[in-house]
């Protein structure tokens, strides 16, 4: 074995035992999956960063003065962007291996289910698939054919032949079904109906629903009967948005807000409670199409807004105690209902809510084993 596949080996041991230490691996399945699949043949070439500068470096394993440090990096717990835009927005990634891990273990698999992955990426996530259950039963889509091509070649070189195609993850992949699980790794507005159709009974749907606000809401759904049911991941599963996803009109909006009387109150709730863990993904999924921004002014506090594409801007000042709004909507007073609602419900943490998604298409969102709140969503 040369010294580059021993340092190799070691690395990607080092990265499985960790991610057992941390408890998100918790089976030999897919401890073993990452001992065996080499993460660093699928990111030949990876954006670190971006530094204080905000400019990302990239890090090329065949430039032999950064192969060292190259190969070290591939084995971090951490996501790697492979392909960046020029405003820093990733295009591709091989996501965090401990939430690829958490989601692996969540899939509940037993061996022989037959697997529908949205997002194949690197083709990383789907060497782990094939290496856990058998290379026959999974299947692995990306809108990028590019990516889909890249990443047949490196699964070959390492002998795994999934199903891979070029297309959108919104109609699932209809060739192949039925599925006993879907796993989006790249995040979805809505469950589309198409997943619920090609599922078996029983099947388990996980995709982390795409909000503006972030909130990392990572659903894990049960199929039967034309639905789906069940409750949020208890950890943060955040993925980039799908690539049909229109881009956000925040800095259009805050810009015409400034020829706008807004309506100026006090507030109990600051901007910052967006950062807690359970309320910012409840307050993500119940304001759909909202968007936060960052503003700091010259010699001012800094300003935490909320827009949305119909026009509703508000915004607080960090410390003021208030709220500027304006529009059609009442941004802020949607905030606040749902900060009333959860704290009327004890402050419930991200894995005691959950989502239905029915026949005819609805989400609803609820509290609890007993359902007994339901918003629609
Ligand atoms: C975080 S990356 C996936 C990481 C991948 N599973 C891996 O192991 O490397 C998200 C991927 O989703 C893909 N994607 C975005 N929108 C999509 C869509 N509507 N349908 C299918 N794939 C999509 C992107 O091209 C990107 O490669």
């Amino acid at each position: 074995m040369s010294a580059h596949a021993a340092a190799a080996r070691d690395e990607r041991e080092l990265l499985a035992a960790g991610l057992e230490a941390s408890g998100a691996l918790r089976s030999r399945r897919w401890t073993g999956a990452f001992t065996t699949v080499p993460r660093h043949v699928f990111v030949p070439r990876f954006y670190a960063g971006p530094g204080e500068d905000g400019e990302y470096e990239l890090l090329d394993g065949t430039d032999p003065g950064q192969r060292e440090r190259w190969l070290a990096e591939a084995y971090q717990d951490e996501p790697l962007p492979t392909e960046v835009e020029d405003g820093g927005a990733w295009r591709s990634s091989s996501s965090q291996p401990s939430l690829m891990a958490r989601m692996l273990e969540a899939l509940e698999v037993t061996g022989g289910e037959r697997v529908l992955e949205i997002g194949t990426g690197t083709g990383y996530n789907a060497a782990l698939l094939c290496e856990g259950l058998g290379s026959g039963r999974v299947v692995s889509i990306d809108i990028d054919a590019g990516l889909v091509e890249t990443a047949r070649g490196r699964l070959r070189q390492l002998g795994y032949s999934p199903v891979l195609a070029a297309a959108d993850g919104a109609a699932g992949y209809p060739a192949g079904a039925p599925y006993d699980r879907i796993i989006a790794t790249c995040s979805l507005p809505r469950v589309p109906a198409a997943w619920l159709a090609q599922m078996v009974p029983g099947g388990l749907i996980m995709v982390n629903l795409y909000r503006e606000l972030g909130g990392g809401a990572l659903a894990l759904l049960r199929a039967g009967d034309g639905q789906a049911s069940g409750h949020f991941a208890p950890f943060f599963g955040g993925f980039m948005p799908t690539r049909t996803v229109p881009p956000g009109t925040a800095i259009e909006t805050i810009t015409a807000s400034a020829g706008q009387d807004g309506e100026r109150r006090k507030t109990a709730l600051a901007a910052g409670m967006l950062g807690d863990d359970a309320f910012g993904m409840l307050a993500a999924l119940r304001l759909p199409g909202v968007q936060k921004t960052g503003l700091l002014p010259d010699g001012e506090p800094e300003q935490a807004w909320l827009t949305a594409d119909d026009g509703s801007w508000a915004y607080q000042a960090e410390g003021s105690g208030t709220v500027v709004q304006g529009g059609p909507r009442r941004l802020w007073d949607l905030l606040e209902e749902a900060h009333r609602d959860w704290d009327a419900l004890g402050r419930p943490g991200r894995g005691e809510f959950g989502l239905t998604v029915t026949s005819g298409g609805e989400h609803l969102l609820w509290c609890g084993d007993e359902r007994r709140h339901e918003w629609p969503i």
